[in-house]
């Protein structure tokens, strides 16, 4: 065996010139400011090393406004921190060269037209899509400071929005719509998703778009995913309304699976417990 001065095997060496592959990246994370980053203590899961890669595992979802990918960040040889990579759809290119057309044959007509077009242009949908991810991700941090169960908040770098990913190894926790639970489990779900309302509303939100798609099961604990809507409920006139739909969407799924949900008791509850 070749003599070796540092007392490291070349094995052991190797990675230290890695660059990265196919489906990877350097991590985003050294180069994030602070505001673009979760809250404060970091959990100790969290790989914040400036060695790691990105590595796109594949996608979880894809959805109406954004896809859901699989994402693995960890220095090369090492173990890291599985991440759910959140990210709001911007124009493709098809589409960006759809509304330029579209665009140019109305541009000479009439500058209000333009104007309204603008408002449709790919930039525009770009703004949206960064605008969504930064709300999701300001809704994580308060559900997240307000101890309410949600995927902790990673980072936010322009259109995509990484959090903590739910499930085990490389397997998405279902979502309750899809859980098959015993009668006991349901029970207890409901018990869970009351506490959940209750968090929110005495935080002084509520969720805004509430259902067995945006709730997570793993190991028996529900989780809330999908918070881009978070509601006000002292700054928003329709608040209240959006926090009886939350209750009367969850009630109405747990009393077809069972549970003894009484909507407008919870909700005149719910209600008490703001402010
Ligand atoms: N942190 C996470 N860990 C594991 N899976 C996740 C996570 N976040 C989202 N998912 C999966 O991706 C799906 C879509 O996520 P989310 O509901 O946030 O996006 P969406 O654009 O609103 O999608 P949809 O239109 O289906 O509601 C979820 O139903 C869930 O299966
Ligand atoms: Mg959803």
């Amino acid at each position: 065996m070749a003599f070796d001065p540092f007392g490291a095997s070349a094995d052991s060496l190797k990675f230290l010139d890695a660059e990265p592959g196919a489906g990877q990246r350097w991590s985003t994370w050294p180069a994030s400011s602070p505001t673009e980053r979760g809250p404060l203590p970091h959990p100790a899961w969290l790989e914040t090393s400036a060695a790691a890669f990105d590595t796109e595992l594949g996608i979880v979802k894809t959805g109406k406004e954004a896809d859901v990918f699989l994402l693995e960040r960890a220095v090369p040889g090492q173990d890291g921190s599985a991440l759910a990579a959140k990210r709001y759809r911007t124009p493709d290119r098809s589409d960006f060269q759809r509304s330029h057309q579209y665009e140019e044959g109305r541009r000479l007509r009439n500058t209000r037209d333009a104007r309204a077009v603008a408002g449709k242009s790919s930039y525009g949908k770009s703004v949206a899509a960064a605008h969504w991810a930064s709300s999701e991700f300001a809704a994580l941090r308060t559900a997240w400071e307000a101890g309410i169960p949600v995927p902790y908040p990673v980072q936010l770098s322009g259109t995509e929005l990484l959090m903590e990913f739910i499930g085990h190894g490389r397997t998405a926790a279902p979502r309750l719509a899809q859980a098959r639970l015993t009668t006991d489990e349901y029970a207890d779900a409901f018990t869970q998703v009351v506490a959940i309302l209750g968090a929110f509303a005495r935080s002084g939100h509520a969720h805004g778009d509430l259902s067995a798609y945006n709730l997570l099961v793993r190991d028996g604990r529900v989780m809330v995913i999908d918070l881009p809507q978070l509601v006000d409920l002292a700054a928003n006139p329709s608040g209240v309304d959006y926090l009886h739909r939350d209750v009367v969407n969850v009630c109405t799924w747990f009393r077809r699976h069972g549970v003894d949900a009484d909507a407008e008791a919870l909700f005149a509850d719910l209600v008490a417990q703001l402010w």
